[in-house]
């Protein structure tokens, strides 16, 4: 489906669908007196009172042409949802192709970023290993207008974001065999130069330069060797300070010795989530040339199993001289985020730190599939964050970081250790990252939940779901 805004409307569309807020219908302003009568009368008819979800479709003719109208309920409008919004449209559109004018005597059901995003969300199918024809093909085209002589021949945000979600997805999606640390580094490199930021990729021997010992002992069992992958966009050159991201870039996580179960481990190619939503997020910065800077760091890296992996009881040395005894070599995101961390604040000048992590089953437990954790030492940056979200119906919590948590990640023989065991452990994950911030602002990311749906969820089909990327781009542009 193709979404644009245009001008004025056409004299013929082979749909025009109006969205109804819940109540007494009131025929939209563009519809003729006659027809606008008809269809209030069809309304009160067939009992349409514009309830989320209801549908009534009706044709007639206008003495020029035949108009065939969908009556979409969209609900009351402080109660939508992009959820809402989604299903509404969907179940509205289904029958329909050809040329679609959406209409409504509610303005802010025409919010152009919202149909542009939801348009780009629903047009997304990850079918590349299908053999038979593809779903795409067959589908009839749609194309969806609205008339906004201002934002006329504009391609919204919305939609451009929805495009580049849709590439982080497709990231995520990809299987492990054809996802590996290297490729992940080319993919971004691809990216860096369709979109236009830089990006430097180190392979193992610069990274053991660096001393990132820490990251590197969570990859030491791969056959496919690590990378650091170093993204920047310069979008405000008078400004010396970068928005730092970090994006947890497990390529595939087994869990290594302390080995999952194998359903657990079915869906393990999205441990790379973090750092395709930080690629994602700069591709966005680049593409609407924010007047901003960022610079985003990702270590990749597999965490699997052979004899030359780390072992539970091992001691590591992080980037920053930091002891940590590997307790659970399956809590391995924060080791090398440990090293990430460093990495950014050491080599990079930055005002703030965001890390995006699949980091945690606790915070599957704890918020599910549709709400994002986070934590943080500075409570104003989550309230922006939250701000910015609701533009894009991605939801956030502030999620406790009191000290008892930093107590359970504390070890007997070395500095820290890696797992805390189970109670509040999306917390003690947290605790153990802020080890590795050294007090700068910064904001980390449990997307555990949110990146990925097994069973898929009224808004997302299964596989990755490309959550945060509009929110974190929204948040450096109008905040940081
Ligand atoms: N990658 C997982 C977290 C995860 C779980 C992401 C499910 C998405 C879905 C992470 O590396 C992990 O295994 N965490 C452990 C930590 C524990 C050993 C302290 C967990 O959550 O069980
Ligand atoms: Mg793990
Ligand atoms: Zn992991």
């Amino acid at each position: 489906m193709h979404f644009e805004i245009v001008k004025k409307a056409k004299t013929n569309y082979d749909w025009r669908v109006i969205l109804v807020e819940e109540g007494e219908f009131a025929a939209p302003s563009s519809l003729s007196e006659d027809v606008g009568a008809l269809f209030t009368k069809l309304a009160a008819k067939e009992n349409f009172s514009g309830k989320p979800g209801q549908c009534l479709r009706g044709e007639t003719w206008d003495g020029k042409t035949l108009v065939r109208i969908v009556l979409a309920g969209y609900g009351k409008k402080t109660e939508l949802t992009r959820e809402k919004r989604g299903a509404a449209l969907c179940k509205a559109l289904k029958p329909l192709h050809g040329a679609v004018l959406l209409e409504s005597a509610e303005k802010s059901f025409l919010d152009p970023d919202a149909l542009g995003a939801l348009a780009e969300h629903l047009n997304y199918r990850f079918e590349k290993y299908k053999t038979a024809k593809k779903d795409k093909e067959k589908k009839e085209a749609l194309n969806l207008e609205i008339v906004d002589p201002k934002g006329a021949g504009k391609t919204p945000e919305g939609s451009k974001l929805g495009v580049i979600s849709n590439i982080v997805r497709d990231l995520v999606n990809e299987p492990a065999n054809n996802m590996t640390p290297a490729i992940l580094a080319e993919e971004a490199e691809k990216l860096s130069k369709t979109y236009g930021f830089s990006c430097r990729v180190y392979n193992e021997k610069e990274i053991a330069k660096f001393g990132m010992t820490a990251f590197l002992a969570v990859g030491s069992a791969s056959a496919h060797p690590p990378r650091l992958i170093v993204l920047r966009y310069t979008g405000n050159k008078k400004e010396k300070t970068a928005v730092g991201l970090v994006g947890k870039g497990l390529c595939y996580d087994a869990g290594g010795l302390s080995i999952k179960p194998t359903a657990s481990m079915l869906t393990m190619k999205s441990d790379m989530t973090g750092a395709a939503t930080v690629i994602g997020v700069l591709c966005a910065l680049a593409e609407n040339k924010v007047p901003k800077n960022a610079v985003a760091v990702i270590a990749a890296c597999e965490n699997v199993i052979d004899g030359a992996g780390y072992k539970p009881g091992d001691i590591v040395t992080a980037m920053n001289g930091k002891t940590i005894e590997i307790t659970n070599t399956d809590a391995e995101g924060r080791v090398t985020l440990a090293d990430a961390l460093t990495y950014i604040r050491h080599k990079e000048n930055v005002s703030e730190i965001i890390d995006v992590a699949t980091l945690t089953g606790a915070i599957m437990v704890a918020l599910g599939e549709h709400i994002t954790g986070v934590f943080t030492n500075t409570k104003e940056n989550f309230d922006k964050l939250a701000k910015a979200g609701e533009k894009w119906g991605e939801r956030f919590w502030n999620m406790p970081m009191d000290a008892e948590f930093a107590e359970m990640v504390k070890s007997h023989i070395a500095d820290l250790k890696n797992s805390a065991g189970r109670w509040g452990g999306a917390s003690s994950a947290a605790k153990f990252l802020e080890e590795f911030v050294d007090g700068k602002p910064w904001m980390h990311l449990d997307i555990a939940g949110t990146s990925f749906s097994e069973e898929g969820t009224s808004y997302y089909p299964k596989g990755a779901t490309g959550e945060t990327v509009k929110t974190l781009y929204s948040y450096i542009k109008d905040f940081a």
